[in-house]
């Protein structure tokens, strides 16, 4: 499954707040190797911090399988109590980290700005940052989307505009479909895709090939292909579906 540039698409399975020593075990035990061996699809695992370290070790025995985080520190160390760093997160494995999610903007009043710097930092480090962003359901109503995904957006491009980036990855997840089962209109989807590749190729120096657009709300095993298959849709971010593992396996199933 690869467009017209051949760029691998990509699953993102965003575990959040669930799992447990005995799931990890029970996911892994499950999920078979050669499933993924020629798979064209890659997959990331983004664990609660403390699996981290048991979801890489599992994860070795597999070929387009990483390792992911859900979120990181400003700081990169000191005593900055209860955080996590881009420092940290390289020395376990870590290659992609989710920032910006909604529940963290709507949770731990997370700004654009801040998550920014995030981006920044985990860059520098080497790792892959995912940033997300995605319109409330007013927002939506009253014709806003693609203002607040630029409003978004834009602090990105301000920040890294005068770096080295490797390449920017977007995960545009509606915050009114995450968790209800209510997913967005593919095609709509592949439209806002269309819009967010455009507002960066236009504001910032990069090569299409290195930008990438992802969906993220209410996905799972039986929708996903329809998403996957738009041209400017380069991945998903899953949440729910992505702790079992008998969805996981159909989704890889389908695609080869
Ligand atoms: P769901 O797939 O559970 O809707 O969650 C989406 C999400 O928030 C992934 O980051």
């Amino acid at each position: 499954m690869t467009n017209g540039k051949m760029k691998k698409k990509i699953i993102i399975g965003n575990w959040k707040l669930n799992g447990s020593l005995n799931m990890i075990e029970n996911f892994f035990k499950n999920l078979r190797i050669e499933m993924f061996q020629s798979s064209a699809l890659d997959f990331v695992i983004a664990p609660p911090f403390p699996y981290l370290m048991n979801v890489g070790r599992m994860i070795r025995r597999y070929h387009n399988v990483f390792l992911g985080a859900q979120n990181v520190d400003l700081h990169l160390i000191g005593a900055y109590t209860g955080e996590i760093s881009s420092l940290i997160l390289k020395d376990v494995g870590v290659k992609y980290t989710i920032v910006g999610h909604s529940e963290r903007r709507m949770y731990h009043l997370e700004k654009d700005a801040e998550i920014a710097k995030k981006f920044l930092l985990l860059q520098k480090e080497g790792i892959i940052p995912i940033l997300c962003v995605g319109e409330s359901l007013s927002e939506k109503r009253s014709g806003n989307t693609e203002s607040i995904l630029m409003k978004q957006i834009r602090p990105i491009i301000e920040m890294i505009r005068n770096t080295d980036f490797l390449k920017i990855m977007i995960a545009y997840e509606p915050v009114w479909s995450i968790g209800t089962g209510n997913s967005e209109d593919p095609s709509s989807v592949q439209k806002t895709a269309e819009f967010i590749k455009g507002y960066i190729l236009d504001n910032l120096d990069i090569r299409r090939e290195f930008l990438f657009i992802h969906y993220g709300g209410s996905v799972n095993s039986k929708n996903f292909q329809e998403f996957i298959e738009k041209p400017d849709i380069d991945g998903l971010l899953i949440g729910k579906c992505s702790i079992e593992y008998r969805s996981i396996s159909e989704i890889f199933s389908k695609i080869k």
